[in-house]
């Protein structure tokens, strides 16, 4: 008989609970040492879930001096975060994927990128594939994750997270 995993439980994937904004940065910094070189992650969650905290989290802990902004207007920011390239994208504003050409997001496409996606359902075609995606979702006063690996790239950071 073939065992079956269910979607959020066992290697490819895992859960969290998020009491308050510490525990939510405080994944991000687990993750952020768990990382090997690019990856890219798609942030899902309704507004306020968490996924800028978690996003800025990650990027601060990857050395990212300037203060890591929301690019909830500019629609993508990017930095050097220690000699890696990284991306932080915010696409809640996009209607049309194909607004997203004039953006010329082909360095997103750098296997060594680190790349940041809230909301990639909206930018569907014109980023690339994920290798994570994390869900982030409102738990009483707090908040709740869950981690899916999407790539095999993805089941090696999940197989070195703590
Ligand atoms: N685990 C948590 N529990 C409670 N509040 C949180 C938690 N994580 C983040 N927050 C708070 O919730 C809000 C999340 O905002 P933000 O990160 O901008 O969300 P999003 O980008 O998903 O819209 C912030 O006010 C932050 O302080
Ligand atoms: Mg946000």
């Amino acid at each position: 008989m073939i065992e079956r995993v269910a979607p959020g439980q066992g290697p490819t994937g895992r859960k969290w609970p998020l009491p308050d904004e510490a525990a939510t940065a405080g994944l991000a910094v687990q993750l952020a040492q768990a990382l090997d070189g690019g990856l890219v992650i798609y942030l899902h969650g309704p507004l306020g879930a968490g996924k800028t905290s978690f996003a800025r989290a990650l990027l601060t802990r990857l050395g990212v001096g300037e203060r890591v902004k929301s690019p909830t207007y500019s629609l993508v920011e990017g930095y050097d975060a220690e000699g890696q390239p990284a991306w932080h994208l915010d696409l809640y504003r996009i209607a049309d994927p194909a607004e997203l050409e004039w953006l010329g997001l082909d360095a997103l496409a750098d296997p060594a990128a680190l790349v940041l996606v809230e909301w990639p359902e909206r930018g569907a075609g014109a980023l690339p594939a994920a290798d994570v995606a994390l869900h982030l979702d409102y738990a009483g006063q707090g908040r709740h994750a869950s981690l899916q690996a999407l790539s095999a790239r993805g089941q090696r950071l999940l197989a070195r997270l703590v």
